[in-house]
């Protein structure tokens, strides 16, 4: 494998590695893709202030997330079918996190089922939820990510519906459905054969871990994709969250807020976190990227809970971006999917030690030595 300097050399190494409709899949956004190129443009947007002759010899990144200590404050966020990028990709993906100190967020749509993913780890993970109609279903899912020890639950909102992403539909992902869409991906999977190999034949069995009671014994990418369009609860409202809060006693974190009225009612729940999230440009198109909605929603309630930011992070410095608009913690998304993809749990370990090490510097150079210190006062336009 060619050496990957930065988390966007593994998106180039991810587009040769994966099947088209896969990579395309990961790498998208909804419609026209606006607020997916926001993402990234306004945070690099960002200006940070450099300094000079301050005494940086000693950085320590290290923070306290939902009060567990990571060695630094980032976590990977939840990424549906993250483990058909790699072979049982979850697992690996989680013992990259363990070994690097930050938290994993397991998604309820991975392809790695929570007990497999648990059993891989002895550090605790994260586990997201989406809200199903089947409320016996969840209920079954809570106690489960209970039981595996999960210490933190990340509640994902901003899907009531979901946004259309044209190139799944382009790439026979999604619209061609039934043996003509199969027969489409069974074809690009087949000019990937390193993925073919590991993942479609070694990578087995294929069974859409947490969601399968509601799959049925189908397996098909066209019946997850269906079964999760006819199970999503759209008419799911700040009520229905007093029925998360009853079921899941530790703390909660509400993801996909970008609006400060809805951090408020969050925190009025007495949810422990938030995540200002556009789901990665992956659902309404056309709104802000979170690096323009984050400062507004520090101010509403920044003290209250702790506030989470994802969207275009893709290097230690766009962390530091981040945490100086006035976030606690960073989701990596993309990011880690595409590392995961280029060289599984290795590249994983290695896109996190880059951002570290990223971070370092970006500390260093704007003269911070501890995260506590990154604030607007190492903007350079506050
Ligand atoms: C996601 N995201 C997501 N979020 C969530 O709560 N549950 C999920 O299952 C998924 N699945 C998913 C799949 C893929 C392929 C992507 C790219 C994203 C959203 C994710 O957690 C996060 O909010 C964004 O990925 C952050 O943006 P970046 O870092 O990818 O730009």
């Amino acid at each position: 494998m060619a050496r990957a300097a930065s988390a966007l050399d593994y998106r180039e190494l991810a587009r040769r590695r994966l099947p088209h409709f896969l990579f395309e899949y990961i790498d998208g956004g909804s419609y026209d893709e606006v607020t997916l190129r926001r993402n990234r443009t306004d945070l690099q947007d960002v200006a940070l202030r450099q300094r000079v002759l301050r005494d940086v010899s000693a950085i320590d990144t290290s923070a306290t997330l939902l009060g567990r200590a990571v060695r630094m404050p980032v976590a990977l966020a939840p990424i549906g079918l993250a483990g058909l990028a790699a072979r049982r990709g979850e697992v690996q993906a989680a013992r990259a996190a363990e070994a690097a100190g930050v938290p994993f967020t397991l998604s309820t749509v991975s392809a790695c089922s929570l007990g497999e993913v648990t059993a891989g780890v002895n550090a605790p993970i994260w586990f997201q939820l989406y809200m199903v109609r089947d409320r016996g279903f969840l209920r079954d899912l809570l106690a489960q990510a209970r039981e595996a020890g999960c210490d933190a639950l990340i509640f994902t909102v901003d899907m009531a519906v979901p946004g259309s992403r044209y190139r799944d539909v382009r790439s026979g992902l999604a619209g061609a459905s039934g043996p003509l869409g199969a027969a489409r991906r069974t074809f690009q999977a087949m000019q990937r054969p390193g993925w073919a190999w590991d993942v479609g034949v070694r990578g087995r069995p294929h069974q859409l871990g947490n969601v399968a009671p509601l799959l049925a014994g189908r397996t098909g990418l066209d019946d997850f994709f269906r079964c999760m369009r006819e199970n999503f609860d759209p008419s799911v409202t700040w009520r229905d969250l007093e029925f998360v809060r009853n079921e899941w006693p530790g703390p909660l974190v509400i993801k996909g807020l970008l609006d400060a009225d809805d951090a408020r009612a969050a925190a009025d729940l007495g949810a422990q976190g938030i995540v200002v999230s556009n789901h990665g440009g992956r659902q309404l198109d056309g709104v802000l990227s979170t690096a323009a909605a984050l400062p507004a929603i520090t101010g509403a309630v920044g003290d209250r809970l702790t506030v989470f930011a994802d969207g275009g992070v893709r290097s230690g410095l766009d962390v530091v971006r981040m945490l100086a608009l006035g976030a606690d913690g960073v989701l990596l998304g993309r990011a880690w999917a595409y590392a995961l993809a280029a060289a599984g749990q290795r590249g994983v370990t290695h896109l996190l030690n880059l951002l570290e090490s990223e971070m370092r510097v970006a500390m260093a150079l704007t003269g911070v030595t501890r995260i506590g210190e990154i604030g607007p006062d190492v903007l350079a336009r506050p």
